[in-house]
C-alpha cells in the first residue's frame, strides 16, 4: 500500500508542526486537508499547492461539533475518504495555577483535549465503513513528565495520552491504528511564546535536551508519515516521544572533584 493519493486532514495546520506535517504528507503524494481556526490557513495551503502537492485550507475549530462535521463532509467531497487524521491543533495557556483564570483552563480543556475527542469521533464514524484508517495525537512530553505553570495543559496531554490508548483498542478490531506522538521542545511560534510568557529564554533549555537541538517540525513529521503507512498497521495505542531525550533525563550538577 502507498500513501500516494490516500487523504490526510491536519488540524492546527496553518503553522508550526501542523504546517510541517501537511508540507511533508503532500510530498508524499497524499491529498492534504489543512484545517485551522486561523485565516492563515488558505494561505498555508495555497503555499502547498503552489510546491505542487494537492491541498485544500479550511478554517474552523477543532473544538465545535458543528465545524468538525462539516469540515469532514467538505474534505470526503473535496479530496475523497480520509485515510489520515493527525490531531495536532493546541494551545498552551500558562500561569501560576493560583491565580489561573477558569476560562484558561477552559481553553486547555476544550482545545487541547476535547478537539481531539471531537475530530476522532468524526475519522472513526466514516473510517468504520471503510474498515481502516489512521490517527495520530500530536501530544506532548508535558503530558508524562511535570511543567510548571501549565497545568491545564499537562492534564489535558495526559488525557490525551490515555484516550490514545484507549480508543487504539476499541477500534482495532475495524483495521484502525491510534498512536500519540510526543513532541519535545521544537522550534515554533507556540514555544516562542510560552518562553516569552514565563519571562525565560529558550536558549538557555538546550542544555535540557540530550541531544543538544531543538526538534523541527520536519522531525515529527516523519514520524506521522510512517505511521500512516502499512509498514506501521501493527502499531497501535503507542506513545512516541520526539524529543531528543529530554523526557529521560536529569541534568546533573557534578560537584568539582576535590583536588
Ligand atoms: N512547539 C513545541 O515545543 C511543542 C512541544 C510539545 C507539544 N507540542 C504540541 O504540538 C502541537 C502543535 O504545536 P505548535 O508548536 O506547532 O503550535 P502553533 O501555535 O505554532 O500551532 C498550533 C496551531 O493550532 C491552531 N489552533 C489553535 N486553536 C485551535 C482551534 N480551536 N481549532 C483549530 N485550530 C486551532 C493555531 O491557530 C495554530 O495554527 C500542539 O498540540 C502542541 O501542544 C508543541
Amino acid at each position: 500500500m502507498t500513501l500516494d493519493g490516500r487523504v490526510a486532514i491536519i488540524t492546527g495546520a496553518s503553522r508550526g508542526i501542523g504546517f510541517g506535517i501537511a508540507e511533508r504528507l503532500a510530498s508524499a503524494g497524499m491529498r492534504v486537508a489543512l484545517y485551522d481556526v486561523s485565516p492563515l490557513v488558505a494561505e498555508a495551503a495555497a503555499k502547498i499547492a503552489e510546491a505542487g502537492g494537492k491541498a485544500i485550507g479550511i478554517r474552523g475549530d477543532v473544538t465545535s461539533r458543528r465545524d468538525v462535521q462539516a469540515m469532514f463532509d467538505m474534505v470526503e467531497s473535496e479530496l475523497g475518504p480520509v485515510w489520515l487524521l493527525v490531531n495536532n491543533a493546541g494551545v498552551i495557556p500558562t500561569g501560576p495555577t493560583a491565580d489561573m483564570p477558569e476560562e484558561a483552563w477552559d481553553l486547555a480543556m476544550a482545545v487541547d483535549l476535547k478537539g481531539v475527542f471531537l475530530c476522532s469521533q468524526a475519522a472513526i464514524q466514516r473510517m468504520i465503513p471503510h474498515q481502516g484508517g489512521r490517527i495520530v495525537n500530536v501530544s506532548s512530553i508535558a503530558g508524562l513528565i511535570v511543567r510548571t505553570g501549565q497545568v491545564g495543559y499537562c492534564a489535558a496531554k495526559a488525557a490525551v495520552n490515555h484516550f490514545t490508548r484507549c480508543l487504539a483498542i476499541e477500534v482495532a478490531p475495524h483495521g484502525i491504528t491510534v498512536n500519540a506522538l510526543l513532541p519535545g521542545m521544537t522550534r515554533t511560534e507556540l514555544l516562542a511564546d510560552s518562553f516569552v510568557a514565563r519571562g525565560l529564554n529558550l536558549d538557555d533549555m538546550l542544555g535540557m535536551i540530550p541531544t543538544g537541538r531543538f526538534a523541527e517540525p520536519a522531525d515529527h513529521a516523519a514520524l506521522i508519515e510512517w505511521f500512516a503507512s502499512d509498514a506501521a498497521r501493527q502499531v497501535t495505542g503507542q506513545l512516541v516521544c520526539v524529543d531528543g531525550g529530554q523526557s529521560q533525563f536529569m541534568p546533573l550538577m557534578v560537584a568539582k572533584p576535590a583536588t
